[in-house]
């Protein structure tokens, strides 16, 4: 072998190598975010006819980034596990992510919960799902403000990955169905 040619050789391992290395480290992180938003997710999760691992991924976005629970679940907290009053967090799971936060004239949170016909998240198919997340259009037919909506910070969300919003979507399948959301679920009287 010429000595070009092992330095070739040489090149490719180590250009090779770090590739592998990279590829490993990308998969650690996907691993401990799956295991994370396992562990994180604040209602049991029914995995039926659902890919787990994207439900898990979906979890961590949701719960650990996404900050859904903020303006979906209300009271965001269950009695006692307010951490905002220096209680130790528990999310309200009795209500969780079952919209009913006022926010101005005409306008609530939406239930994000599996439902309808085909028990899907809000009732919405992922192709409507994508383009509210991208486009922020209401779907409801007249819509509660204008055709776009004005509180979701959807332009922000609008930015995820095309995985990260099917993982969200498949999360929001697996979470237990509020429907129709009780009183309790709502801002106090
Ligand atoms: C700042 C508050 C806020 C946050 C945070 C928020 N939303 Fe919303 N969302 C709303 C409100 C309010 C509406 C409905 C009215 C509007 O925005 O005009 C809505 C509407 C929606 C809709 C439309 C449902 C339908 O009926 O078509 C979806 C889907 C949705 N949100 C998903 C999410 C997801 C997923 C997250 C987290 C990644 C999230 N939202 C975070 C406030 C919020």
């Amino acid at each position: 072998m010429s000595t070009g040619m092992k330095r070739h050789l040489l090149v490719t391992t180590v250009v090779v190598g770090f590739g592998v290395t990279l590829a490993a480290v990308a998969l650690m992180a996907q691993g401990s975010k799956i295991q994370r938003g396992a562990d994180i997710a604040p209602v049991p999760l029914d995995m039926s006819g659902l890919n787990p691992a994207l439900v898990r991924e979906g979890s961590y976005i949701v719960n650990a980034q996404g900050g859904c629970n903020d303006c979906h679940t209300i009271p965001s907290y269950a009695a006692g596990g307010n951490p905002f009053a220096g209680e130790p967090t528990v999310i309200n799971a009795a209500c969780y992510l079952a919209g009913g936060a006022p926010f101005g004239p005409g306008i609530v949170s939406r239930n994000l919960t599996p439902r309808g016909p085909d028990h899907l998240p809000a009732n919405r198919t992922l192709d409507q799902f994508k383009e509210i997340m991208h486009h922020g259009r209401d779907f409801r037919n007249p819509p509660d403000a204008t055709p776009i909506l004005q509180v979701m910070p959807w332009p922000v969300y609008g930015n995820m990955s095309d995985r990260e919003l099917e993982a969200i979507y498949e999360f929001l399948r697996a979470i237990p169905t509020i429907d129709p959301r009780p009183a309790f679920c709502g801002p106090p009287m």
